[in-house]
This record gives C-alpha cells, structure tokens and sequence, in this order.
C-alpha cells in the first residue's frame, strides 16, 4: 500500500471541483483512497488487475474532454470526482421550496433524509463489482470483457462520487458513511449490501446483461430523480453519473439482443421451429428463448423491488422536501407539488389487483415505477423485432407487477407472470417455468467458456455490429497479463 501515500492528488484525481484548493476535502479522500484500493484489489474484478484493458476515462466533462480511450491496468485507472457545469440561476424544481435558488449547502433540516438518499445510492456502486467479479473468468470474448471491466470502474468511480458529497458536506459522520460503504459485501449475511437485488449472485453472462439491462436501468431511474433535486451538488454528481449509466444499459441491450440473435440464427440454420424445444435448440450450443425469459422474468421484478413500496411516506417527503423528484420533473406540466392531485395505483383489494388512485404525493414511487417499466417495455420490443426478423415466433414479455415481489403491495401473494394470482401449492407446481430453475443455471453454466482469442466469440453470442471507439473486429480489447 506504500506505493500509493504519495499519489498527487490534484493531477491523479481528474476532477473540476478544485480539489487542490479544497485541503479538507482532499485529506479526506487521501484518507478514503487506501481502502478504496484494498477494497478493489480484494473485490474487484478477480484475476485480472494486471490485465492492459482498453478503458474510457473521463478527463473533463464537456463533450470531448469526457470520454478518452487507452490501454490501462485497472488498480491505475483514474476514478475522478466529476460533476456536470454550475447551471447559473438554477432553481428548485419541485416540492416545498419550488421555485426557490438550488441549495449549494446541505439545507439543516434535511441533513438526515439528504445523507440517508446519498448513502442508498452510494451502497449499490460498489455492489455490483462485487457481484461481477468473477465473469472476467468466462467472458464470451475479449469484447465483452473489456465491457464488464468498463462498468465495474465507472461503478467505482460512481462510489467516488457519493464518497465526494459524502465528505464534502456531511463532515464527520459523512466519513464514517464513506468507511462504512467500503465495508458492507454483497451477499454477505453479517453485512450485506442495503438493498436486495445488489445481493443476489451474478452467475453468469446472461445474468450479467439482465442485470446492467433491469437492475443499471432502475440506477438510472434513481440519478434522474436525484439529478431533479434541490440540492445543486448532488443534481450536478447525478447529471453526470448519468452519461456513464447509459453506457452500463447499452451493455445490456445489446448483450441480450447479440444473445437473442445467435440463437434465432442458430435455431434458422439447424431448421429448429419450435423455440419451445429447449432441448433441440440447446443441443446447437445456444441458450433457449424460454429461458430467456425467464432470467427476464426474474431481473426485472427484483429491480422493481428496488423502487421501495407504491404508496410511500418516505417517499412523499424527499419530494416535499424538494430532496428527490420525478423522472423529467422539468417536462412535466402540473404544480410539481402536488397538493391536490392523484396517481392512480395498482393495488390489492379483497384479494384483487385493482387500480385505486392515491394522493400524488404519497405514490411517487409508483410513478417512477411506471416510468421505469415503459422504459423496459422499448428494449423488450426491439429484442423482439430481431427474433421477427430472424423469423422465430416468439415474444418476450415483462411480467405483470405482481409477479415475485419482495416488497411492497403485492409481497404477501403468489401470481403468475400474466398477473394471476395463485395458491402456494399452484407456484411451487409452476416456479420452475416462470423463474430459472437449477437445470436452467446449470445449463447456462456450461456454456460458460472463456473466449480470449482477438475477433472470436463463444457459441451463444452474435459478435457486436460495431465494435468500442470504432475499434475493428479483431482488437485486442484485453491484453492479458502474462
Ligand atoms: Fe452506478
Ligand atoms: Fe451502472
């Protein structure tokens, strides 16, 4: 750890909030940095932290400044604390203080509520490393490597983010918080990880591009309604942290999309009709569509978990607050307090799901779980216009909401994927073809091969249309330690 006492921080840490003149701050992540390193050295990509991997790093955050390409070992990447530009005048956008200058300075009423929203967020940053740690090991390609590797640093950097505020305007108990993050693991039972889909193992592949396609999709969701709040530094970090997360879902979409065109392909070429014969079509080295579905099945109703309970106090008063808002808060045309108006909730009623409109206020929750699911719907529909155009008949669907909850309205009943509410005896008959079972995971497991040669990619993955940076097919996106 010696090697790292000396860092020159204020040219190591790429960042545009004048670190160098900023002393309390920059001792403060001086003192964070060595544990930020052990911790990424011990839970960070496994096997791999002497591997050249072509990375983006972002320098500055305009345009051009944000996203340079290079060849970088991991453990040196420069994880920066970048926030989007001072928006001169800005306002607050919705709640109590609608309308009012934005907050430079953490408002002393709302410290507790503030600190608790940047801690969530920040818990499940590094999570996710921790849970894709071991993929590097069977990466499909030296592509997809370099991906994965992609959105573990930039989870990274997204952690510095949080710790930044955290230390910036949270003083001592903000540093504690930032240890405290350094310290939870994900799945761990003695201290796990805040919230329950950043706890479930990440096996393979395909649960890999589900998760960064639901779970990185609920993240969004999360910065766009922080990115709304009155809190300018906290808006600015989320601004930010926004451009890399489209990245981490263009990761997903496109993994599941290449997944889904291999097999149409596959399917087409042995003359395999029936994507309902999972034998058949697995017999050709590639991963049925069923299954498919129901890895869907099960990422997406874990990251609608993660939106909290639809009818929420909590919730009402981070908006009322003016602490955290809606999705496009700005676009929406109404009082942005809602103080008289309703939202219409998914509820259950005598033993029914039935739609009851609540206080806007205390369903923003629903509100941005709805957002989240027409957001979902768009990539389902394009995964299915390339089964369309490979001609497989087959479509995939989002579960209904009531589907394998944890959390919320619907957490003490069993339904189906179609919405249908059904005994215990019924579920455990059926959970097999609505959620992946052991033979499924099993598998999915054996086709989990390292592919390292430059330009080849594993039986179940169509190669990409383009390749990062522009790069040809055959780049060496990984150079492996020797
Ligand atoms: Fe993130
Ligand atoms: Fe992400």
């Amino acid at each position: 750890m010696s090697d790292i006492v000396n860092v020159d921080y204020s040219t190591k840490i790429p960042n545009n909030v004048n670190l160098t003149e900023d002393r309390q701050v920059l001792r403060a992540l001086e003192g964070w940095h060595p544990g930020y390193i052990d911790w990424w050295k011990t839970m960070g990509p496994n096997g791999f932290q002497e591997a050249l991997v072509y990375l983006r790093t972002a320098v500055s955050v305009d345009p051009k400044g944000w996203a340079k390409f290079d060849y970088v070992k991991m453990p040196d990447y420069r994880w920066g604390i970048l926030l989007a530009p001072h928006e001169e005048g800005r306002t607050i956008p919705f709640g109590q203080h609608y309308g009012k200058p934005a907050w430079q300075e953490v408002p002393g009423e709302y410290r507790a509520m503030l600190r608790r929203l940047v801690v969530i967020q920040g818990d499940t940053e590094p999570a996710s490393v921790e849970q894709q740690r071991h993929l590097g090991k069977t990466a499909p390609s030296l592509y997809d490597m370099r991906n994965v590797f992609q959105v573990n640093v930039e989870e990274g950097r997204h952690l510095w983010a949080m710790v930044y505020i955290l230390q910036k305007y949270f003083g001592r108990d903000g540093r504690e918080e930032a240890e405290q993050l350094l310290q939870r693991r994900s799945g761990d039972p003695d201290k796990p990880r805040m919230l329950g889909a950043f706890n479930e193992a990440t096996p393979d592949w395909l649960s890999f591009h589900m998760f960064t396609f639901f779970t990185d999709r609920d993240g969004k969701m999360q910065l766009e309604s922080l990115a709304q709040s009155g809190f300018d530094p906290l808006s600015r970090t989320c601004r930010f942290m926004l451009t890399e997360e489209a990245h981490h879902m263009f990761v997903g979409e496109t993994g599941i999309g290449r997944t889904v065109q291999r097999t149409c392909e596959a399917m087409k070429a042995a003359g395999v009709e029936d994507p309902g014969d999972i034998d058949k079509v697995r017999g050709l080295g590639v991963i049925d569509l069923p299954t498919m579905q129901k890895k869907l099945n099960l990422h997406y109703s874990l990251s609608l978990d993660l939106f909290g309970s639809e009818v929420s106090t909590n919730a009402a008063n981070a908006f009322n607050a003016s602490l955290k808002g809606r999705f496009q808060e700005t676009k929406i045309e109404d009082d942005h307090k809602l103080e008289n108006s309703t939202y219409p909730v998914l509820k259950l009623v005598d033993g029914e799901i039935k739609r009851v409109d609540e206080p806007a206020l205390t369903a923003i929750n629903m509100r941005l779980r709805d957002d989240y699911t027409a957001d979902c719907q768009r990539g389902l529909d394009r995964w299915n216009k390339i089964i369309d155009r490979v001609g497989v008949s087959f479509r995939f669907q989002l579960p209904h909401v009531a589907f394998h909850r944890q959390i919320g309205e619907f957490r003490d009943v069993t339904a189906s994927p179609s919405g249908e509410l059904v005994d215990a005896a019924t579920w455990e008959r059926q959970k097999d073809k609505w959620l992946p079972s052991k033979d499924d995971g099993d598998f999915i497991q054996s086709l989990m091969r390292q592919v390292v040669e430059p330009g080849k990619f594993a039986s179940w993955i169509a190669p990409p249309r383009v390749g990062i940076d522009n790069k040809p097919g055959d780049f060496e996106y990984v150079k492996l330690a020797a």
